[in-house]
């Protein structure tokens, strides 16, 4: 199969679809692989490790769109396109609930479209996003730490105290992989942190995990507001895979919270979990409600892009192997959870949130693999 790996054009996004051992195991099981120039120089990955690994370079991204796999890391962009063709497989993540046009784009450009977020594994879990849901976890205290800074416009307030002053709070709502991160960092930086999920064996297991240092809640309306009203960062960290993120966050509540409190929004890329979320860049990562600063990058793992990649490419390579091996058709008829993976296919919308929440027909996968 011949396969192509783009340099991504999101705002300053440097994470890259593959690395050069990566390329290697592909290109070591018989196929061909193109990758854009400059693809990962930011990142130490330079066109002459691509090359040593059997790779061969080409200067655009149309050359690189005559694959017929394309491996990246976000969504297409606007100039991505009209670069789509019928019948290519593109594999990244895709985040289509909140985004009708990327959806439109992609259904009437009849690729195969498989996301990254919701392939799952054996358990149900989420392989492809846990590693940068840990990295999204981890940075949204250390941005959030900083955005507390009275130099960036915080309240001037540390996140672990000193001795003889208490430490700030922590609410982080969604005690899944990024959450989990993110009481971790907090607890690591001596803050105050409460977590709420609404399911009761998650917050056993976060229970189990932190001990007593960790606070855990019922995530309920009421719970939420109070938390949040006493908090001085809060991190937003809930999910329903594939699915727009319930706006458990109220503008009311937005306004209860005191001036210089930080609130960080890392399901931003399902829409976001705040009635005042909108997505923001690296560029332009915050802005201002009532107060609150609110920090809302859809990307944020690209901020360290380098580890970010190597976390990434670690479990997506043996996905895309098979997929290249066997074809998109009997990969994803052999393995259950990479079918999950399987948005947009052909013109129809093969994901049943998708299909819901943006008013498509849903046709499921196995229809597809007929
Ligand atoms: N902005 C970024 O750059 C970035 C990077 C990585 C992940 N993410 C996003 O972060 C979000 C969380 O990802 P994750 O991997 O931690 O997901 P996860 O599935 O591991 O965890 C989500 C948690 O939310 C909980 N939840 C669902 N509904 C809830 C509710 N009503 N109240 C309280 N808790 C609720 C679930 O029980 C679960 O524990 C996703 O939207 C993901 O796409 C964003």
């Amino acid at each position: 199969m011949i396969i192509g790996i783009p340099k991504e054009v999101k705002n300053h996004e440097y994470r890259m679809g593959a690395t050069p051992s990566y390329v290697n195991s592909l290109v070591s099981a018989g196929h061909q692989v193109l990758v854009q120039t400059m693809a990962g120089q930011s990142i130490g990955f330079s066109d002459d490790l691509f090359i040593a690994a059997g790779a061969k370079i080409v200067q655009t991204a149309k050359e690189v769109y005559e694959a017929e796999m394309i491996i990246k890391v976000k969504e297409p962009q606007e100039s991505e396109y009209p670069l789509l063709k019928k019948g290519q497989i593109l594999f990244c993540y895709l985040h289509l609930a909140p985004d009708p046009i990327q959806t439109k784009q992609l259904v009437d450009s009849k690729v195969v479209a498989i996301a990254y977020e919701t392939v799952t594994d054996a358990h149900g879990r989420l392989p492809l996003l846990i590693p940068m849901s840990e990295i999204a976890g981890r940075i949204a205290i250390q941005v959030g730490a900083t955005s507390l800074q009275l130099n960036n416009g915080g309240k001037g307030v540390l996140l672990g105290g000193v001795p003889g002053v208490l430490p700030a709070k922590v609410t982080v709502i969604g005690g899944g992989i990024v959450g989990t991160e993110s009481a971790r960092m907090a607890l690591g930086l001596g803050a105050d942190v409460t977590i709420i999920d609404r399911d009761l064996s998650r917050l056993r297991m976060l229970d189990s995990l932190f001990g007593p240092r960790l606070k855990t809640l019922y995530s309920s309306p009421s719970n939420i507001e109070k938390s949040l009203i006493e908090s001085d960062l809060v991190v937003g960290s809930v999910l329903i895979p594939g699915k727009t993120a319930p706006k458990l966050v109220t503008h009311e509540m937005i306004k209860k919270m005191s001036p210089g409190s930080v609130f960080v929004d890392v399901a931003i890329d399902q829409g976001g979990c705040s009635e005042t979320s909108k997505p923001t860049s690296h560029a332009h990562p915050t802005y201002v409600v009532d107060g609150v600063i609110h920090y809302c990058v859809t990307n944020m793992p690209g901020a360290c892009a380098r580890t970010s990649t190597e976390a990434l490419t670690n479990a997506t390579a043996n996905y895309a192997l098979m997929i290249a091996n066997k074809g998109w058709i009997n990969a994803l008829r052999d393995h259950p959870g990479l079918r999950e993976g399987l948005n947009v296919c052909d013109g129809k919308v093969t994901n049943e949130f998708v299909a819901h929440d943006l008013g498509y027909e849903y046709v499921p996968a196995e229809v597809m693999l007929k």
